[in-house]
């Protein structure tokens, strides 16, 4: 298990995770999922919320598409990226430093939508349930938690990953190594390691330890249910025609907070 020192350390997104994040998923980078969450926020009739919501790399089209929304993330670094993509489009910055587990809006949404799989950031279970009732409660009734989960067999993974990016002089790597599955927990632990490279010289480096917990479909399901949550429904790989197939790699849920 990772030391409780750990702790504050996970799943932040430093200065150079939020670099690399937005330079491999700039705004617009779509995985089918911006265009699928458009479609199922036609005739959302409340405000949107996007808990997580990073760079903007979602919530920038979608507000170019003239939904009304708003988004929170925990990362400074993130909000900033995402601040001054609006501000080059010319669009207000409907973003607030906030984190998941203490969220607060008087406003209720319409929907809250959660993409790129960020609910798994929560590894607790009792937590994971508090916060979906806290999106719960900041809906209207009637109003749908729309949110992407990876497959449970990521579980059995065993990433290792070594990538680059390059931005003008400046060299960006990343090494990813899993160092930890408890499939009890269903969680996976794994070191991101960042480095800033120019002129064949290291001018930062930064370690992100990257804890995840993975859902089962049924598991998810009751946890929705017993948030409060109706009307449980679950789409694969962004896939509204299709039924749900064993080999789906994205399972999107969409749930009804009652009426
Ligand atoms: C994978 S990125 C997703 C960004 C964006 N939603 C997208 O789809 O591209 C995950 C985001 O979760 C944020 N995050 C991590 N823990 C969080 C927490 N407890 N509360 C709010 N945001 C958190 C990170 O700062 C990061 O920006």
């Amino acid at each position: 298990m990772a030391d409780m020192k750990d702790g504050a350390m996970e799943n932040a997104y430093g200065t150079l995770a939020s670099w690399v994040y937005h330079l491999d998923k700039p705004i617009g980078r779509s995985f089918g999922d911006i265009e699928f969450y458009r479609d199922r926020l036609a005739g959302c009739t409340g405000p949107v919320l996007e808990p997580a919501a990073g760079n903007g790399r979602v919530l920038i089209p979608l507000l170019e598409a003239g939904f009304d929304i708003r988004g929170f993330d925990a990362s400074e670094e993130m909000v900033a990226y995402c601040r001054s993509e609006c501000e080059a489009r010319g669009l207000p910055s409907p973003v607030d430093i906030a984190r998941f587990e203490s969220f607060d809006y008087e406003t209720r949404f319409g929907a809250i939508i959660i993409p790129a799989g960020s609910f798994q950031l929560i590894t607790e279970p009792g937590q994971a349930l508090a916060v979906l009732e806290l999106f719960r409660g900041a809906l209207e009734p009637g109003g749908r938690l729309i949110l992407d989960l990876d497959a449970l067999a990521c579980l059995a993974d065993t990433a290792f990953a070594a990538r680059h990016w390059q931005a003008g002089d400046d060299l960006l790597t990343l090494v990813e190594s899993r160092v930890e599955t408890c499939f009890q927990r269903q969680t996976t632990l794994s070191q991101l390691r960042y480095e800033h490279w120019r002129e064949g010289r290291l001018v930062a480096s930064e370690i992100q330890l990257f804890h995840l917990r993975l859902w089962g479909l049924l598991e998810f399901e009751l946890a929705l249910r017993s948030a409060g949550f109706t009307e449980v429904g679950v789409y694969a790989d962004y896939r509204t025609d299709s039924a749900l197939e064993p080999g789906a790699s994205i399972v999107t849920f969409e749930a009804v907070a009652p009426l």
